[in-house]
């Protein structure tokens, strides 16, 4: 949920604040803005819509300075306009912010500023930022960088909520502030130059360096110098981070979309989540967990936690815990499982599931679950996001940056991954081996499959082209089937907006074949051996009422009266949905196309969902 740069250094500010907005516009895209500091005044453009019309506003008022802040917004208070875009400017215009977050009592705050000659000109939450920290700047007798630093520090302590925030003051031309409280910022440091920004990819062309800042920690940062602070604004020292993404890994690289990118890249994308985790004839390794046999004996409960795809990759995790591991095992969405104070102890160990690592809800219900004495796994794609400081153990999908709001690679990595620790798991404990074996050899073949998988896409394609025009789409499904068949529909509903949704298959009759009718699509996954035939039967049941089916199958089905069939490699039935996926998202991919829409960047979503 917005996407906030800041550049300082010794080039023009206006290009480089765009390169890093356009990077990161699949954080939210309602609207955009930039101030440049120039000559000590600011120069505030706004506007609503994309960051490419924004640009064409900005390269034609010839700004020449060398500091700015730049936004783009994912609008929570106040609807999507060039009044509510940001930076916001305190009434005097001395302050200048951006802001990712929400103020939960901004009214409070608004009321207080009103009272005290503040004028407001949004509806946003954030306007009470600059206008707070100008309060407490003026009340200061003398004007130095200290009290600059003072002012943001003291407001900020009247903050409720979430905030990241770039700040710039046009009494201190040569500095910019940055703080964050439970929303990203990361800063990177450049040579004569430094940046900050919501996330990596903004920058990686300019550099590689990055220090993470944590809650309630100040940056102060000029073009040759970035000081860190505590909120006693004691010095602090902060290690800086290498971070080895291709500066290419953000770009199209002469694809349409970022998501159509991202499919192509699975093979690879997988093949770096087995990384050196995963070789045939040793152990798994997960140096960075090193559990014990005794500490796993006596885990009795495993909570997989996460939102969205994240979560329907924990789904498949849990099968394979269940099966593989005889743990027992539970999938929570992380904004219930916050709220409905579930049942942890020592023995229980939560793991959390989030590509970007910023996921509001999935962080909360990790502190959560910390807080009752949970052990705590993140599973994250990347490296020094939030979550991964408050877990007590982190590792990596390593998938490289997934840009595209609809993910695709980070799922499949994400699966990839926990079958790994799965196994790791297991062997620890000393259980099976036989199916250890099968699964390794399964997964190390998995690359390989997923391009093969990619090598001919005409089928699905052409059938996106048929069928584009439905009005509702079913997926069935069971077991480790359903599982894809629910992340198929969250697919096709994100970026075609059609409406769609996911059954089980044996759930049909209890309801939901009352939608039936003449035409309508059902999409059914087919590839557990031992449901195969009552999952049959149940496509039959729809055929009967009229429904086109498409069928995703690693199976000969012979003689069958279905519409469309796609055939996908054969694989471990734990590892199924990582195969099966792949049309399905393919699917929704050309019918978004076919639709004319925006696949990279749907209506009213945001790849990081950072407020709850
Ligand atoms: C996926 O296509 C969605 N955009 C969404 O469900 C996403 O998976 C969810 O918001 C979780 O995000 P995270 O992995 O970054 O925590
Ligand atoms: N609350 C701010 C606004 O609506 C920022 C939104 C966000 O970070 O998502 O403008």
């Amino acid at each position: 949920m917005c996407g906030i740069v800041g550049y300082i250094g010794n080039k023009k500010a206006e290009p480089i604040l765009i390169e890093g907005l356009t990077k990161l516009e699949y954080r939210g895209y309602d609207s955009a803005g930039l101030t440049i500091l120039e000559k000590e005044n600011f120069k505030t453009i706004k506007n609503k819509g994309r960051v490419k019309q924004l640009s064409e506003i900005t390269s034609q008022e010839n700004l020449v300075g060398t500091i700015g802040i730049a936004h783009t917004r994912w609008a929570t208070h106040g609807k999507p306009s060039s009044t509510n875009s940001h930076p916001h400017n305190d009434s005097s215009n001395t302050f200048s912010i951006v802001h990712n977050g929400i103020i939960e009592n901004y009214q409070e705050l608004r009321k207080f500023l009103g009272e005290n000659g503040y004028q407001f000109l949004s509806e946003t939450d954030t306007e009470v930022i600059p206008n707070l920290i100008h309060y407490y700047f003026s009340k200061e007798n003398e004007h130095s960088e200290n009290t600059f630093l003072k002012a943001v520090n003291i407001a900020t302590k009247d903050l409720k909520g979430s905030f990241a925030i770039g700040v710039l003051c046009t009494h201190f031309p040569d500095i910019m502030i940055a703080v964050r409280k439970d929303s990203p910022l990361v800063i990177g440091k450049g040579d004569g130059e430094n940046f900050i920004s919501s996330d990596i990819p903004a920058y990686l062309s300019f550099t590689h360096q990055f220090y993470f800042l944590k809650d309630n920690e100040f940056a102060v940062i000029s073009k040759d110098s970035i000081d860190f602070y505590d909120t006693q604004l004691t010095k602090i020292n902060k290690e800086i981070s290498q971070i080895d993404w291709d500066a290419t890994s953000a770009e199209k690289n002469g694809y349409e979309d970022f998501m159509l990118k991202e499919i192509y890249e699975q093979p690879n994308s997988i093949r770096e989540t087995i990384g050196n985790h995963l070789s045939l004839n040793t152990p798994c390794q997960f140096d960075e967990l090193n559990f014990s046999k005794e500490f796993l004996s006596q885990i009795h409960k495993i909570y997989i936690v996460a939102c969205g795809t994240a979560m329907y990759a924990g789904l498949t995790a849990k099968t394979m815990l269940e099966n593989i591991c005889e743990i027992n095992t539970e999938v929570d969405v992380a904004s219930e499982f916050r709220y409905r104070n579930p049942l942890i102890n020592k023995n229980t160990l939560c793991i959390f599931i989030t590509q970007s690592g910023e996921t509001a809800d999935t962080i909360a219900a990790l502190k959560l679950a910390k807080s009752k004495g949970a052990t705590t796994l993140a599973v994250s794609n990347v490296e020094g996001s939030s979550i991964t400081r408050e877990a007590d153990f982190v590792t990596y999908t390593h998938a490289g940056p997934e840009i595209a709001v609809a993910s695709t690679k980070a799922y499949t990595s994400q699966i990839t991954l926990l079958g790994i620790l799965v196994i790791y798991f297991a062997e620890t404990l000393g259980k099976n081996t036989k199916i250890l074996e099968d699964m390794k050899k399964s997964i190390l073949e998995l690359p390989a499959k997923t391009e093969q998988l990619l090598s001919d896409i005409t089928e699905i394609k052409n059938f996106a082209h048929e069928v584009y025009q439905v009005k509702d789409v079913f997926f069935l499904g069971r077991g480790l089937d359903y599982n894809s068949s629910v992340e198929g529909s969250l697919k096709l509903k994100e970026i075609s907006y059609i409406h769609s949704e996911a059954f089980y298959s044996g759930e049909l009759k209890h309801g939901p074949i009352a939608l039936i009718e003449k035409d309508t699509l059902v999409v059914s996954v087919l590839t557990v051996q031992d449901l195969m035939d009552k999952s049959i039967s149940n496509i039959q049941e729809v055929i009967t009422r009229g429904a086109k089916t498409l069928i995703i199958t690693d199976k000969i089905l012979e003689n069958s009266n279905f519409t469309k069939i796609i055939k996908v490699p054969e694989t471990n039935q734990f590892l199924t949905p990582i195969l099966s996926i792949i049309p399905l998202q393919l699917f929704a991919y050309y019918i978004s196309k076919e639709k004319g829409l925006d696949v990279d960047k749907p209506r009213n979503l945001a790849k990081s969902v950072t407020v709850e």
